[in-house]
């Protein structure tokens, strides 16, 4: 059994009341921060432990931390980045839904670490019922002194507040969040200035994922040095994974970084394997945006090596032969999966996610969407191929915030490996009940 930080308690029954968390340790981080370490100590040990986002990106948290800018008299915010709304991805949810005490204990002592007194939780719309199970563990913690005024008698002052979102994809892109947040329509900033710099109502804002934060109680318990001997080189650590597709046992599961692809789709400890015996045909890492990898690129790779659930494993080869852990959103196709269905139904996703802001996103998800259903139409020619193609890298990298190349890796990905797929729905007249699909999504 892998190391478990996160999630080590959820089968204790009652571990989302304030007392069973407190029985198992829990806010034992605050004491030990509050009581014990200065702030600057506290960034030390999380640059230390090599956690990264958990939100996607992967950048150091440590370094992100340091960067937040202090002026005189002017406050500084944390926000936890709760909308999760990447396809397959479904971590955060489970997280705060079973253990809402540790998400909480991560927000006071991150804010105790970056000086803050008020800090937010921004959380998406459709996760209402999680937002009562939120707003009861803050109850809890204030009715039991770990936030307000004077915490733990240190003259530490911290506020925490639940923000609900109306459930926009946008609003998980840090500054949408911030924007919306504020009260305006979720529309991405130009950066930089970085949320570090300007964020929330323009002052220093430290933006975390909610596994990120959760995962500071464990190293500022045990030190940063101790976190980072978990996993394997710069993937440091614990990771979430949202599992789900064509496996015996969909889920969530934490495991620690660096076990292999293979033994996480095929162990009984993990996805117990493909369903009704099937073959793999394909995998998409880390959430809906990643570029889809084929079964060839994961196990028995003609390298003899193996590719391992790290962030430099999966993204070895590139975009020409990699792919990304991102946020951990994994899914599983079997040989039945149709690559081209699958695609169309991201691409619908985009689309209807985009912000509009800026050009080459707002028209290049349209037209990707038309496209792709022209082809699943069986009106599609071997030219929208490559017009599909050529769409696709005129949005990648030309646009505000990620959610362009977001839409773009997608559709690059599946034509790079799967061409064959688009070719014989364009001159295989069968593929064309495969737009029934399409007409049942808008019945
Ligand atoms: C379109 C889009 C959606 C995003 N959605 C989320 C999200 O739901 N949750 C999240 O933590 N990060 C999301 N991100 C990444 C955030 O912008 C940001 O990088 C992250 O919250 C930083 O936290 P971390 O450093 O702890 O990962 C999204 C980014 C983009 C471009």
């Amino acid at each position: 059994m892998g190391k478990k930080i996160l999630l080590e308690h959820d089968h204790v029954p009652g571990i989302q009341g304030y007392e069973v968390y407190r029985n198992c340790g829990g806010y034992a981080s605050v004491e030990k921060a509050i009581k014990t370490m200065s702030a600057e100590a506290m960034v030390e040990e999380v640059k230390k432990s090599g956690l990264r986002g958990r939100g996607g990106a992967g950048f150091p948290t440590g370094m992100k931390w340091s960067f937040l800018a202090k002026p005189e008299g002017v406050p500084r915010y944390l926000v936890c980045n709760a909308d999760e709304s990447e396809p397959g991805t479904f971590k955060d949810r489970y997280l705060m839904s079973r253990i809402p005490h540790i998400l909480v204990e991560g927000m006071i002592t991150s804010s105790f670490a970056l000086g803050v007194n008020t800090a937010f939780i921004y959380i998406r719309g459709e996760y209402f019922y999680i937002v009562r199970i939120l707003e009861n563990a803050i109850k809890e913690a204030y009715a039991n002194g770990w936030l307000g005024k004077n915490i733990l008698g240190s003259g530490y002052d911290l506020d925490l507040y639940v923000q609900v979102g109306a459930g926009a994809y946008i609003c998980g892109e840090e500054t949408a969040l911030l924007e919306s947040l504020e009260g305006k329509r979720g529309n991405p900033r130009i950066k930089p200035p970085f949320p570090a710099i300007a964020g929330l109502y323009g002052c220093p804002t430290v933006v975390n994922n909610v596994e990120t934060i959760a995962s500071v109680p464990y190293i500022i318990n045990n030190g940063g040095d101790d976190y980072a001997k978990i996993g394997i080189g710069r993937s440091a650590g614990t990771k979430l994974i949202s599992a789900s597709g064509h496996i015996n046992k969909p889920g969530v599961y934490e495991i620690e970084m660096g076990i292999t692809v293979e033994d996480f789709i095929y162990s009984e400890e993990y996805c117990g394997g493909i369903k009704n015996g099937k073959k793999l045909k394909a995998v998409v890492a880390g959430g809906s945006s990643v570029p889809v990898l084929p079964a060839d690129k994961i196990i028995n790779l003609p390298s003899g090596e193996k590719r391992l659930m790290t962030y430099e494993s999966l993204s070895e080869g590139g975009f020409a032969g990699g792919t990304m852990l991102g946020s951990g959103g994994f899914i599983v196709m079997d040989e039945t999966t149709s690559i081209v269905e699958n695609l169309f139904t991201f691409a619908r996703f985009y689309h209807h996610e985009s912000c509009g802001q800026c050009s080459p996103c707002r028209e290049g998800t349209s037209w990707m969407e038309k496209i792709l259903h022209k082809i699943m139409d069986g009106h599609g020619t071997l030219a929208d191929i490559d017009l599909l193609w050529e769409i696709q890298s005129k949005i990648e990298g030309n646009t505000i915030c990620p959610l362009g190349d977001a839409a773009a890796w997608p559709v690059a990905s599946a034509i790079r490996h799967f061409r064959h797929e688009f070719e014989a729905y364009v001159t295989n007249p069968n593929a064309v009940n495969k737009v029934r699909h399409y007409e049942n999504m808008n019945a």
